[in-house]
């Protein structure tokens, strides 16, 4: 479902909560402790994140870990925030599964040795099942990285679309297919940027940033961020007036937009 072709169901609980889990360095720094202390911390903030975006009925949580531009941290912090990401697959999976948790893995996975890509693939097939949550953690993920391998994929399906493809025609191949798009984007740490996270799927994303540190997130910080996107009215490019007679109404949601392109098939 494109926010671009039909305008999303609004709901008061964002089904789909996109996280940058930043500040980890920096947290770890005001203690005097080394980076990866924080990095340590931050698998706390993670389970605190599921367990509460679980409770509050959230449907979709996808965790920013390491991005395609963290490779050019120093080799030790790499290798720590690796460790830490297979330890989190060896140690966690066993619980995720019995709280009915979907794991999904979605980045350019190539770039990992193989004892990790196989940890990612039997985490995923033990997990497929569950309906509770979708948790969705972007490793080696770029947001220009997923839009290229998508046209590339698409491309060597069906070479005939090189002149009229689509938004729909790309969209089953992003690495995000298996989910509806955020609702709401929130970033810890301070900084207001995207950082290359999920470029296309964040289009009608409400943004929410906060100075608390990845480490110190906790249900409060949710609260705090779904409560301010209660307060936005989500208008998906129409006037407020509209807005609200379509709510007078109840058909917030689907509502056709133009068709997207004149092709006889679309
Ligand atoms: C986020 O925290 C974790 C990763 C990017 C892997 P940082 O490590 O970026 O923490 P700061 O931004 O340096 O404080
Ligand atoms: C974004 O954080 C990536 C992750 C949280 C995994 P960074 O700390 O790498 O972002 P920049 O470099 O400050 O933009
Ligand atoms: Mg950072």
């Amino acid at each position: 479902m494109s926010s671009t072709q039909t305008i999303p169901q609004v709901t008061a609980v964002p089904k789909h909560v996109a996280i940058i889990m930043d500040g980890n360095g920096r947290w770890a720094t005001r203690r005097f402790l080394p980076r990866v202390a924080g990095h340590q911390r931050g698998v706390e903030a993670v389970r605190e994140a599921v367990r509460a975006s679980i409770e509050r009925g959230v449907r979709y949580l996808t965790l920013f870990a390491f991005s395609s531009e963290n490779w050019r941290r120093p080799e030790e912090e790499v290798s720590v925030l690796l460790q830490l990401f297979r330890m989190v697959l060896e140690q966690e999976v066993a619980k995720l599964h019995a709280s009915g948790v979907r794991l999904k893995i979605v980045g350019d996975l190539e770039r990992f040795d193989s004892r990790l890509r196989d940890l990612i693939r039997r985490a995923e097939a033990k997990t497929e099942a569950n309906t509770r949550l979708t948790l969705t953690v972007c490793a080696n993920y770029g947001g220009r990285w997923d839009v290229i391998q998508a046209t590339r994929a698409l491309l060597a399906d069906r070479p005939d679309l090189v002149s009229s493809l689509t938004e729909s025609d790309l969209e089953p191949y992003l690495a995000m297919a298996h989910a509806p798009e955020p609702d709401l984007f929130i970033r810890t740490g301070g900084e207001m940027r995207i950082s290359n996270f999920l470029i296309w799927q964040l289009a009608y994303a409400e943004l929410f940033f906060t100075d608390t540190f990845w480490p110190d997130f906790n249900a409060k910080t949710l609260d705090e961020a779904i409560a301010s996107y209660r307060n936005r009215e989500r208008r998906f490019g129409r006037t407020s007036e509209q807005v609200r007679e379509s709510r007078r109404q109840g058909r917030d949601e689907q509502v056709r937009l133009a068709p997207e392109d004149s092709r006889a098939d679309a």
